[in-house]
């Protein structure tokens, strides 16, 4: 049968991930998150003091080579999370720290070629279902089924809180919305690649839907084009 690559593109804390996961499980495709790679280098840019008080990359750029990033699966939960230099991150990269800071650096171009390059060379193989900002207008401009998710900031803002609530983080909802507000903004306006629907991307506002809803929708799709 043929395997097709999905491009996810959406805005933050639309739930791609959770589609994305869903979709991956249901057709035994591989899922690649692409904001954790965006995230562990700014998780590295932090431990190495190479962010400014401005939040401006001071030295980011040189250190790049010694950032190596991969995806092991975590038996106990069956999901695919990011290793930096050897160490598992993933619950690291999830703090609103972390998310206060990343849109400066996933604006910076060579961090950005870096990430690219490793996406595309993950993503090509077919197989995949891939989530982010750019991956169906720059990553991979091929994929055969690309969707593009919105909602609105005060949706997206109190199911951010939630989940950083359950993870035991203290956060107000203010400042949840403040930051989805923030990145909404630096990711549309950053100048390389900034986030935008392809013209062939199917657009899902997922305001009003439930996940079984939005799921079911896209899978159909997804089947249609496998069985082409
Ligand atoms: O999807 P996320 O919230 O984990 O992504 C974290 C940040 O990384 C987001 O604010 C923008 C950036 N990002 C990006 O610029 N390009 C991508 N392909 C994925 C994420």
């Amino acid at each position: 049968m043929r395997k097709i690559t999905i491009a996810i593109d959406g805005y933050s804390s639309t739930g791609k991930s959770t589609l994305a996961r869903q979709l991956a499980h249901a057709l035994g495709y591989v899922y690649i998150d692409s904001g954790a790679m965006y995230r562990a280098v700014t998780l590295f840019a932090q431990e190495h003091g190479l962010i400014g008080e401005q939040a401006e990359a001071a030295g980011l750029e040189a250190r790049l080579p010694e950032i190596d990033l991969r995806f092991e699966l975590n038996p106990a939960t069956g999901r695919s999370e990011i290793v930096l230099n050897g160490r598992n991150v993933e619950k690291q990269i999830r703090s609103l720290e972390v998310s206060s800071q990343v849109s400066q650096v996933a604006a910076l171009g060579p961090v950005r070629e870096k990430l690219v390059a490793l996406q595309r060379a993950m993503g090509n193989q077919g197989g995949v279902v891939m989530d982010g900002r750019d991956i169906g207008t720059v990553v991979l401009p091929g994929a055969d089924l690309k969707i593009f998710m919105t909602a609105s900031p005060e949706i997206r803002a109190s199911r951010r809180y939630k989940e950083l609530l359950d993870r035991g983080e203290k956060v107000s909802y203010e400042a949840v919305l403040h930051n989805v507000r923030e990145r909404d903004y630096l990711d549309s306006n950053r100048e390389i690649s900034p986030l935008r629907k392809a013209p062939d991307a199917i657009e899902l506002d997922n305001s009003d839907m439930g996940l079984k809803e939005q799921f079911e929708r896209v899978h159909a799709h997804a089947e249609r084009l496998i069985a082409k």
